[in-house]
């Protein structure tokens, strides 16, 4: 686009999004997956008054992270994975774990770092109570991205 000038609220999304959903909708199932572009398989959740998106399966193995926890870690919001327990944050994406500076040291100190971005994280828009995604199209590849395939998408997930 030449213009600089954002768009009112009202104006339909741009091209690249994709509706999900109602936002009262959305909110009231606290979680929605779907496949987004014929491509992408996006959980949408819904946690205290925010909405995020990102890949379906985690970035370890293909957990189904819909079935996840929401906890905190470190002061930053994550889903934890039920296959595994990984942590992975809302905003971002990124793998937390706890780390350990001197395993001999008595008492054990541990403490919370980022193995950086693992799972794909893509951009919610709400235009008047509906919900958009836009896939995130970073070219780099981002370790969830390897269970957004045919094959993964066929096979039935277990809880
Ligand atoms: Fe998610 Fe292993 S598949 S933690």
């Amino acid at each position: 686009s030449s213009s600089s000038t954002p768009p009112p609220s009202s104006s339909p999304p741009a091209p690249s999004s994709h509706f999900i959903g109602k936002k009262d909708d959305i909110v009231k199932a606290g979680r929605v997956t779907k496949l987004v572009n014929g491509c992408r398989d996006v959980l949408v959740l819904y946690h205290q008054g925010q909405l995020h998106a990102m890949d379906m399966r985690c970035y370890h193995s293909g957990g189904t992270l819909q079935h996840g926890d929401i906890e905190e870690f470190n002061g930053r919001l994550c889903i934890v994975c039920p296959w595994h327990k990984y942590k992975i944050t809302l905003a971002e994406g990124e793998g937390l774990y706890q780390a350990v500076d001197d395993p001999t040291a008595r008492p054990l100190r541990t403490h919370w770092r980022s193995k950086g971005v693992k799972q794909r994280i893509h951009k919610i828009t709400e235009v008047n109570g509906d919900v958009y995604v836009t896939l995130n199209d970073c070219a780099e590849t981002i370790e969830s991205d390897t269970y957004q395939t045919e094959r993964y998408r066929s096979v039935p997930l277990k809880a």
